[in-house]
């Protein structure tokens, strides 16, 4: 078995994150999201891994993982010029696929609890084609299963406008190498793009066997700002606590915090979990970081309070209000105005969000 990261794409519902780097490499409790997807495959035992890159800064990608090795994986990276479609991207993996079954997996998609009893029923059923679906509020925004009367699936259609059930396709999909004939017969659709969800749908109406299984955990994908808070909350609730930093006496942590190698948690400052601190961090004094906060490497939060928000590395943040439900990018300053007139004084780049 073999896997397939998407890394390409568009990025424009999450700019100006995307700005700097493709959305996959966006941290969610300090981990780039395409991470999770690459330690899911290995730890389904699938290490031949293909990273489809846009162009997007590719090279921050490659930077990352490089050959894989410190993954425990081998990467093989394929470019995808121009973001033509999921089934585009994954067409351009057929001579690293050759004869092997294989998994695509959307590098923006998070999946509690992973893929490997299913690379198991893939493999055991014996399906040309696999697919998960997951109960969804919002079925209009995805590719949506259809099932007849007595309940067998039956068929896909990608972001209908009235969608026949509420199961979404997870961008999860277990191949063999038949797909990559249905891909060659595609047209562009009114996106614009080749979509993997009518290359599905031409394997069921050739009669191939295309098997589905139904979510059972929770799943993500984090197409948008909100989603990527709302996955840095799920993942963050199943955080392991590690302290591995300096918590000085005085200092209050409580519940389940994780806090990086020489992080430094100063007298009076409170961190309540679920959070993680990363490598290098100082908290100092009087500082709250509150539930569902991530914050990065070598950052400093001098005053201030935070909850619910991502903040990255090399960040210094020194303000006399609170800062909730937010993601500060790396390499930014956050400070309070001390002098001078009253006011926000904002320099923000181009398709920023800011709500005062
Ligand atoms: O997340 C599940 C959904 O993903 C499915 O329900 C839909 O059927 C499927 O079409 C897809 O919908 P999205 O509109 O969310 O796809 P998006 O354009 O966001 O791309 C999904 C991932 O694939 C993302 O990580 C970027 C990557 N990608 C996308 C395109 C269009 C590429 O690598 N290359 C591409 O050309």
């Amino acid at each position: 078995m073999k896997g397939v990261i998407l890394h390409g794409g568009h990025g424009t519902r999450l700019r100006p994150l995307t700005h700097t780097g493709p959305k996959q490499l966006i941290p969610v409790a300090n981990k780039p999201i395409s991470q999770y997807v690459l330690e899911d495959l290995r730890s389904s035992g699938i290490c031949d891994i293909a990273i489809i890159l846009g162009d997007i800064m590719p090279e921050k990608v490659e930077d990352y993982y490089r050959d894989g090795n410190n993954f425990g994986v081998n990467i093989r990276y394929v470019y995808q010029e121009k973001p033509a479609g999921i089934a585009h991207a994954v067409g351009l993996s057929e001579d690293f696929i050759k004869d092997s079954p294989f998994v695509v997996y959307l590098g923006d998609n998070l999946l509690k609890g992973g893929i490997s009893e299913i690379v198991k029923e893939f493999q055991q059923k014996g399906y040309d084609a696999m697919i998960l679906l997951c109960k969804v509020e919002n079925p209009q925004q995805f590719g949506v299963a259809e099932f007849d009367k007595r309940g067998n699936f039956i068929k896909l259609i990608e972001k209908p406008e009235k969608p026949p059930s509420n199961y979404a396709l997870t961008g999860i999909y277990f191949f063999t190498p038949t797909i990559f004939k249905m891909i060659k017969k595609l047209k562009p659709s009114w996106r614009g793009e080749l979509e993997i969800t009518e290359a599905i749908q031409l394997l069921i109406e050739e009669g191939y066997k295309v098997g589905y299984r139904i979510v059972e955990g929770w799943w993500k994908d984090t197409g948008t700002i909100e989603d990527i808070i709302e996955a840095n909350i799920l993942v963050l609730d199943e955080l392991e606590p590690k302290i591995e930093g300096t918590i000085e006496d005085k200092a209050c942590v409580q519940g389940r915090v994780s806090i990086g190698k020489n992080a430094y948690v100063k007298r009076g400052a409170l961190i309540r979990g679920p959070a993680i601190i990363g490598e290098n961090t100082i908290i100092e004094t009087d500082v709250y970081v509150g539930p569902y906060t991530s914050i990065g490497n070598n950052t400093k939060i001098k005053r201030g309070e935070i909850e619910n928000s991502i903040i990255m590395d090399n960040c210094t943040i020194e303000i006399s209000t609170k800062i909730i439900d937010s993601i500060i990018g790396a390499n930014s300053e956050i400070t309070a105005n001390q002098k001078g007139p009253k006011g926000h004084k904002l320099i923000v780049g181009e398709n920023s969000k800011i709500v005062l």
